[in-house]
């Protein structure tokens, strides 16, 4: 069952058409992949998803309701968020107050934010930071903390861009199972990611980017089996690791 249908999606920037005519769905339930190279739109797409920019072309649907051109706000009402959109970080409280704040923010009692931030705690191997102020806090058991404060209350849609990028590979993988059981547990994902092999090991189905435009869909390891996908990455001497495209070998 289809979650977001977009469709015709544009937005430019001057001369630079950043997202054109991209069109994909997002069924319920999944973690779909988007990929591309540096510069492909993934971001902007992000960004119109989650309401921080409105887009100059086509329209994206929620089930059966048209949520082109929402705002941030109205959308996390209905819980499409992306990771930082309810989960900016307060650097001078503590990570268990960041989580208390973020769950009596999403309307939950103290009580019930407070249950749940001990347990997010223990589940993203926080606790022994719990009470040091976020500022202090690596930056990758910062986007750790951002993920209890996204999930303190779960969404329907979570979006999460890059939340692998320059994180210690053991947190990568709390991160990586947090998604998993959140995931068994039927949120929706759209993931953004350089990473292929967490790509692969997350996501059933993905799409990828290449100057603004969607140019593969699919099955994962067919998308990155694709000729014109594995010519965008080679292609674009920017692109991070094209070499990381070599984890397609068992589709
Ligand atoms: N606010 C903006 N103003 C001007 N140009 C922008 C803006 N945001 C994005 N762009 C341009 O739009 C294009 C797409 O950028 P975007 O950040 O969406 O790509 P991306 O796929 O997320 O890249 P990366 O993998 O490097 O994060 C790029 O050419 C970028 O320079
Ligand atoms: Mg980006």
């Amino acid at each position: 069952m289809s979650l977001l249908a977009i469709e015709g999606l544009g937005m430019r920037f001057g001369g630079v058409a950043a997202v054109d005519q991209v069109g994909f769905d997002v069924q319920a339930g999944e973690i779909l992949g988007l990929i591309g190279p540096n510069g492909s739109g993934k971001t902007t797409v992000l960004n119109l998803l989650s309401g921080f920019l409105t887009p100059q072309a086509g329209s994206v649907r929620m089930r059966d309701e048209d949520i082109t051109g929402w705002g941030p706000e109205r959308l996390a009402q209905r819980g499409v968020l992306r990771m930082f959109q309810l989960t900016r970080v307060f650097t001078r409280m503590s990570a268990f107050d960041n989580l208390l704040t973020a769950g009596m923010a999403r309307g939950l009692s103290e009580a019930e934010s407070t249950t749940r931030a001990r347990s997010l705690l223990a589940e993203l191997t926080l606790e022994p930071v719990q009470y040091l102020d976020a500022g202090q806090l690596s930056g990758g058991q910062r986007k750790l903390l951002e993920f209890g404060m996204l999930f303190i209350e779960p969404p329907l849609l979570a979006m999460l861009d890059e939340p692998f990028a320059a994180v210690h590979p053991v947190m990568r993988e709390v991160m990586a199972r947090f998604i998993r059981s959140r995931h068994a547990q039927g949120a929706t994902f759209l993931l953004v990611s350089h990473d292929m092999p967490i790509v692969v090991d997350l996501c059933q189905r993905a799409v990828c980017m290449n100057a603004g435009r969607v140019i593969a869909a699919g099955d994962i390891h067919s998308v990155l089996k694709n000729h014109d996908v594995i010519e965008a990455y080679l292609g674009n001497s920017d692109a991070q690791q094209p070499a990381s495209l070599e984890v397609q070998g068992d589709g």
